[in-house]
């Protein structure tokens, strides 16, 4: 622990990215959060973690977790400050070994502690490690306008939300063949909305909350935010196209198939026919 943690790329990404959550619109005030998986080698360059700033129990254990670090969002904290005072807005959490909870090292320094969805954080992390075989490093949930607004129109089931904004642009089914996943809505910052979360997400990368927002997964902080941007584009693209009256024309199951055997990806069973 040598080094000064304002010129960690691991920090200076995530700034950078939660940049431009905010400049989307996605995150009004301290709506969404984001954590980040962190080696314990890029940690320790940078942060004392024999040195424990507070503990914190969970409201159940996630053994799976045990001794992995994360940088995560403070809850109540708003998304415009994070990159201007990240030492304020954003902490460095370590799962104890028995997974039961966890500690504090480096972060919210005038005070706080992580989002009110970490449940939903950590369990998804957990379950995207097992069908990624680790691969999977962020979990971000924002509030992006139009997946939202769609929530309202659209019936609330995956096969259809995913299959509409498959057909908004010819990029989603190559960038979530899996599809999104779609909650019935549910109480935020709960544990119970964490399990269900998490276990859409054992097939989905991507699963959206009803009137409330969007999870979205990847091996990077770039693979996160570039999924849930080309799926709320898609949703801004279904507004406009509902608001001028409907489609009248799209991309057939035959179209979908041909770019899928193009791009090498398995769509979703049963969104085509
Ligand atoms: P936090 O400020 O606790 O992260 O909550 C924001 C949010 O979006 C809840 O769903
Ligand atoms: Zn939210």
């Amino acid at each position: 622990m040598s080094k000064n943690i304002l010129e960690a790329d691991f920090l200076n990404k995530m700034r950078e990215i939660i940049n431009y959550m905010w400049e989307k619109g996605w995150d009004e005030r301290n709506g969404g959060n984001v954590s980040y998986r962190l080696t314990e080698k890029e940690v320790k360059d940078y942060v004392d973690t024999e040195k424990i700033k507070e503990k914190f129990e969970l409201e159940a254990a996630i053994p799976g977790l045990a001794g992995e670090f994360f940088l995560v969002t403070g809850s109540g904290k708003y998304f415009m400050n994070v990159s201007k005072k990240p030492e304020n807005n954003l902490g460095i959490i370590k799962i104890n070994q028995d997974g039961s909870g966890y500690s504090l090292h480096w972060g919210y320094e005038n005070g706080g502690q992580p989002t009110s969805e970490l449940a939903a954080h950590l369990l998804s992390h957990q379950a995207r490690m097992q069908v990624t075989d680790n691969q999977n490093r962020v979990v971000m949930h924002t509030h992006a306008t139009n997946l939202i607004a769609l929530t309202y129109v659209l019936e609330l089931n995956s096969k259809t939300f995913t299959r509409k904004l498959w057909e908004m642009s010819t990029e989603c089914l190559v960038v979530f063949p899996e599809g999104v996943g779609i909650l019935p809505w549910l109480v935020p910052g709960t544990e119970k909305i964490g399990e269900k979360t998490a276990e859409l997400m054992k097939k989905h990368p991507i699963v959206i909350w009803p009137f409330h927002g969007v999870f979205g997964t990847g091996k990077s902080l770039d693979e996160a935010f570039g999924l849930i941007d080309t799926a709320e584009k898609a949703a801004d693209i279904l507004v406009k196209v509902n608001s001028m009256g409907g489609a009248n024309k799209g991309i057939t199951d035959q179209e979908f198939k041909d770019l899928a055997a193009r791009f090498g990806v398995e769509p979703m069973a049963g969104v085509l026919e």
